[in-house]
């Protein structure tokens, strides 16, 4: 028996009389309601909305089924416009892309306009590993978004691409790079510290490469686990999965704590502590989301921090 549902709209959605009357069939996504209402609302095309139920539950998932998800013949459900939205890939590639220019412009730079204010300063070995470090990182992000990670959205709202980027251009880009790349942390004001000490830095720097290859291994194995062109998910095991939930968070926030301590700079000490909360909010809702998708079979890890959280 097919399924007839209306269709209403949650905000402003010009071009089309609402409430919409679509009949599918018993076996529909939401996937296919969703190419339903887009054929009907020309400006709606499917990655632009959002379907809700009267209680507001979203119906996330465009694969799962209707029926699956409780919805009946005859109910009510809402449509809301998203908005402009752009591709996941995108996004990523730009946010770390700020980074990747801006701090070997200022490293190039801070120099001169030190010494043009009267306060000139050689530049230090810890700030040349500073830059060899950010560049690294980030050019790793890049490569990861364009050949490890499979998106299970294919975009996000356009505003994100703003947001994003100025965690990434901003905190990670020109203030670690203007904080670190001054006289506070050049040559002459080293000289004589233990922070100049190779085997201080060669361990910050091996604590540096030990978490990137970590945060690389979970990427891959979150790939593995995903079909390309599907949005599967299962239950990530190997690695430091089988002791917390979101190892790759847990990697990158050492990554900069390395950077941090090797820098002992302000500005990295803030960007890894805005970094770390986001990412603990983050690793709590996925950490959530996994234990109720499988439930009894989901493993007992922490989530986020081996051994403590
Ligand atoms: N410094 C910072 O402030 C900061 C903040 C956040 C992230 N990052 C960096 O960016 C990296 C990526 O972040 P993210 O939030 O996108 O990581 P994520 O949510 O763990 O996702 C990584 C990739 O794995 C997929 N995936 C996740 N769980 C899966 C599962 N159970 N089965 C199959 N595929 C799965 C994701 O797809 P979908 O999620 O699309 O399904 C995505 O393509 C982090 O590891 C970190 O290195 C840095």
């Amino acid at each position: 028996m097919p399924i007839a549902l209306s269709i209403e709209r949650r905000g402003p959605i010009k071009g089309a009389q609402f409430p919409l009357q679509v009949a599918l069939r018993d076996d529909a996504t939401v996937g296919k309601l969703k190419d339903g209402i887009s054929e009907r609302v020309a400006i709606l095309p499917v990655e632009r909305q959002r379907i809700t139920t009267s209680e507001n539950r979203a119906l996330g998932n465009d694969d799962k089924r209707l029926e699956d998800l409780g919805v009946k013949s005859g109910d009510k459900l809402f449509v809301k416009d998203l908005g402009p939205q752009i591709s996941w890939r995108t996004v990523f590639l730009v946010e770390y892309a700020g980074p990747l220019f801006i701090h070997p412009f200022i490293y190039y730079i801070a120099p001169h306009v030190w010494a043009y204010f009267g306060y000139p300063f050689t530049v230090s070995i810890v700030q040349k590993l500073t830059l060899l470090l950010c560049m690294l990182h980030f050019l790793k992000r890049e490569l990861e978004t364009i050949f490890v990670h499979r998106f299970s959205h294919a975009t996000m709202p356009l505003f994100n691409i703003f947001k994003n980027s100025t965690h990434y251009w901003i905190l990670s880009g020109v203030l670690i790079a203007v904080g670190v790349y001054s006289p506070f942390h050049g040559e002459e004001a080293l000289l004589g510290l233990w922070r100049k000490s190779p085997t201080f830095l060669a361990t910050c720097v091996i604590v540096w490469v030990l978490a990137e290859f970590g945060n690389l291994q979970t990427h891959i194995i979150l790939m593995r686990l995903r079909p390309p062109g599907t949005r599967v998910r299962n239950i990530p095991r190997g690695g430091l999965f089988e002791m917390v939930s979101c190892p790759n968070y847990f990697y990158e926030v050492l990554s900069w704590v390395a950077v941090t301590v090797m820098t002992m700079s302000f500005a990295a000490l803030l960007f890894t502590l805005v970094s770390a909360a986001q990412m603990t909010v983050w690793a709590i809702k996925k950490h959530k989301a996994y234990r109720s998708e499988f439930q009894g079979t989901y493993p007992k890890r922490k989530i986020m921090y081996p051994f403590v959280f």
